[in-house]
């Protein structure tokens, strides 16, 4: 795995050519009081470093003659280590993490300026902590005050990710293997929770066996915040109390998916607790299955991205103007965007070491066209909340319809000529959710 760090920095360094970049792992997050939530790797950082602590800094200066690849990193501090975890520290990183050079982080401020001086431009992608944007400001600052008497330096900060992200949505063997193997943790969650589900139970059940899954299948744990809703709760598309006593006649909204190894899935499916759809139920679910299954057909290579969601909001208002919850002509509630009552969102994301990962999804007028190897989720869904506002020139909703909300969401690969689906393990047919 080593090689592979080391082939994407140098993929990286290639095409930032004099310039230098910098990256910072990601923060502590305090949880309350002096308790913080477990660390979790800046997903840039891992994906160039693979090194897993915080308070670190990675350094590429393609152009320096010695250190092309710089670490700093928390240096051993063995009273320190016994409150909070074994630390790699400075002689053990360079040799375990390919280095040229490795510093103490506290030696940041006097080693940095030898890998910035002779760079044309700095990398860097302003982050959320302000002082440490500040620090790197005032390195440039400083080279900006010299550069008149020595004639070279870096003269512009330029945003490492246009060229990161896009190597990063193209995934590796490796990534494939980690995604399959997070995509199936969760099949196997789903599947067991689908089991366990029935009117009577509380959601909060069906998330603890959801998440016992993860982890006794090795998973690090949840993606994101599990989302277990039972009737009208399916409407709030982050609903994540999960406290509710499932009723008989309620539809279950589980969206769950799993890290495994830093790379995460994300499924959604939507079943009757009791085993049998109303009518009502039946007709919206029906509707959003048929969205998902004819957007996950238009998926390979050069397919413009923009055409998954097109294609989903189409079957959707179709359906919807069927059953007379949507009035009038379908170009131009398209057009003006009158469904978005009941489906507001989008119906994908990039999937990978972030959940919601990086890259393009559109080059301004210009379509983003699919290409095997990205991985993203298809998540047409339908909520007709109780308080649900109808656009304007809309009908009133029936009462009828109050509280049902389903989402259908699968992780696809694009492959060479077409589509791989990592989570069709999950059944979604009616027929299969009767059973
Ligand atoms: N659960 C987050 C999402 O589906 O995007
Ligand atoms: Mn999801
Ligand atoms: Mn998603």
């Amino acid at each position: 795995m080593q090689t592979e760090y080391a082939q994407r920095r140098e993929r990286l360094m290639a095409q930032i050519g004099k310039g230098t970049a910098l990256f910072r792992s990601a923060p502590m997050a305090v949880m309350h009081n002096d308790v913080e939530y477990n660390f979790r790797q800046d997903s840039d950082f891992f994906y160039l470093t693979g090194f897993n602590e915080p308070e670190a800094v990675a350094v590429l200066a393609p152009h320096h003659e010695e250190h092309r690849f710089v670490l700093f990193v928390q240096p051993k501090d063995l009273e320190k280590e016994t409150w909070t975890g074994y630390r790699v520290g400075v002689e053990a990183a360079k040799e375990q993490f390919g280095a040229d050079a490795v510093y103490s982080i506290q030696e940041l401020d006097e080693k940095l300026p030898q890998y910035l001086e002779k760079a044309d431009r700095i990398y860097y992608r302003l982050g959320r902590d302000r002082s440490f944007n500040d620090r790197v400001l005032r390195h440039w600052q400083q080279l900006l005050a010299t550069y008149p008497k020595k004639g070279y330096g870096p003269i512009a900060l330029e945003d490492p990710a246009p060229v990161l992200h896009a190597m990063r949505q193209i995934k590796s063997a490796s990534e494939l293997e980690r995604l399959r193997k997070a995509a199936e943790i969760a099949v196997d969650a789903h599947n067991r929770a689908r089991q366990f589900a029935q009117p009577g139970r509380y959601e909060y059940e069906v998330q603890a066996e959801i998440e016992h899954t993860f982890r006794r299948r090795g998973a690090m744990g949840p993606a994101y915040p599990s989302i277990v809703a039972s009737g009208a709760n399916a409407c709030v598309l982050h609903y994540t109390e999960n406290t509710r006593q499932m009723q008989d006649g309620d539809l279950l909204l589980i969206d769950a998916g799993c890290a495994y190894d830093y790379y995460n899935s994300d499924i959604t499916r939507t079943f009757p607790v009791n085993g049998k759809f109303t009518a009502e139920q039946k007709a919206i679910y029906e509707i959003v299955l048929e969205a998902q299954l004819q957007a996950i057909a238009q998926i390979r290579p050069g397919t413009p991205y923009k055409q998954i969601h097109d294609t989903a909001v189409r079957v959707i208002v179709e359906g919807l103007l069927a059953l007379n919850l949507l009035q009038g002509d379908i170009e131009e509630i398209i057009k003006e965007e009158k469904y978005k009552p009941f489906y507001m969102h989008r119906t994908g994301h990039w999937l990978g070491l972030d959940v919601h990962d990086v890259g393009v999804y559109q080059h301004g007028d210009v379509p983003h066209n699919l290409e095997p190897g990205q991985v993203f989720t298809v998540e047409p869904g339908i909520y007709i909340s109780p308080y649900l506002k109808p656009a304007e020139g809309q009908p009133e909703v029936d009462p009828r319809w109050h509280g049902i909300g389903v989402r259908i969401e699968d992780d696809v690969l694009v492959t060479a000529n077409g589509c791989d689906i990592l989570t069709a393990g999950v059944p979604k047919s009616i027929a299969d959710l009767e059973a």
